[in-house]
């Protein structure tokens, strides 16, 4: 049997927009991410357990897991009957790459279990259009980070597609879901179709110095650039009370807050416990509309999709 864990990730980091992604940890050990289960069986069989199973469709033919296991038996033009069992520890429509944690999950587990010997180029690929198929547009700003894990960048070059950027180990990152969710097309299809002059400078100066502010451990010019010029400003209605959040947290001393991917997660940097500590207790209080929610301290997932002890 085989079992692969995929980690949860932040899209975008405030600051790149569908090109930078980020995996995360929670410190306490929570396992936030998704794990797949395959092993032989006669009969194609999909079982889901997890906190959050029961948000999948029930039309199998739309789950990812078996969009990606139909996937692998065209790659092998065979159908192969398998028993894959889904652990989904993760929100649907939440920001924090669920599909992408189940995508990726399954994809490993798959080419592992099928031998069928991809390269990293080739998975990171048939992950990117999964994600597309679910979301509606190819972006790898999950799929990267959750299989690769630590900050990535996200070329486009056919031959570099994604780059590993180096990322400051004490920056605490604080994560709040709120509990509801927020589909990524709806959150997509409210930014403009196009941009003027100065928002596009202003994205590329911030961009461009948040990644040589990383380059050169100047840990408080890459907190003042990470500013989203691009869809945060558009998805602060879908968002309730944002600002408001934004400015209590700085106040208690968080050095950022931003939208996690498409929302509704936000994620605040933090630099010390007693700050990430305060902000984690504000918004459960605040922020968190019901049962489900939480909010974790976490910090950077350098390690990325990895397979588990059975
Ligand atoms: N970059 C994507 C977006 C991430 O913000 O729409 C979706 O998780």
């Amino acid at each position: 049997m085989i079992k692969i864990y995929a980690p949860a990730s932040i899209g975008n980091v405030g600051v790149g927009f569908d090109i930078l992604g980020a995996a995360i940890i929670p410190i306490d050990g929570t396992l936030l991410g998704d794990c797949i289960s395959i092993q032989s069986s006669n009969t194609f069989q999909f079982n889901c357990h997890g906190n959050f199973s029961d948000q999948l469709p029930k039309d199998i033919k739309k789950n990812i897991i078996w969009q990606a296991w139909n996937w692998f038996n065209e790659i092998i033009k065979k159908k192969i009957q398998i028993s894959i069992t889904l652990e989904k520890n993760m929100p649907i429509g939440s920001g924090l790459g669920s599909s992408a944690s189940s995508i990726v999950a399954s994809v490993l587990a798959l080419n592992q279990f099928y031998k069928t010997n991809l390269n990293k180029k080739e998975l990171i690929d048939i992950m990117g259009k999964l994600e597309g198929n679910i979301s509606g547009s190819v972006h790898y700003d999950n799929v990267a980070p959750c299989y690769l894990g630590g900050l990535q960048l996200i070329t486009d070059d056919k031959n570099h597609l994604t780059q590993k950027l180096p990322i400051f180990d004490n920056w605490l990152w604080v994560i709040a879901w709120p509990g509801v969710t927020l589909s990524t097309s709806t959150a997509r299809n409210i930014l403009p179709l196009t941009y003027d002059k100065e928002k596009c400078i202003k994205n590329s100066r911030n961009l461009s110095t948040f990644i040589h502010a990383l380059y050169t451990k100047k840990s408080e010019l890459a907190i003042r650039v990470m500013i989203d010029t691009i869809a945060e400003p558009y998805r602060i209605p879908l968002i309730p009370n944002f600002l408001k959040i934004k400015d209590a947290v700085t106040k208690l001393g968080a050095s950022t807050c931003n939208i996690s991917g498409s929302g509704p997660t936000l994620f605040s940097i933090c630099l010390n416990f007693s700050i990430a500590n305060k902000v984690k207790k504000w918004l459960e209080k605040n922020y968190i509309k019901n049962k489900k929610g939480f909010v974790y301290i976490c910090k950077i997932d350098q390690l990325g999709a990895r397979k588990i002890r059975i």
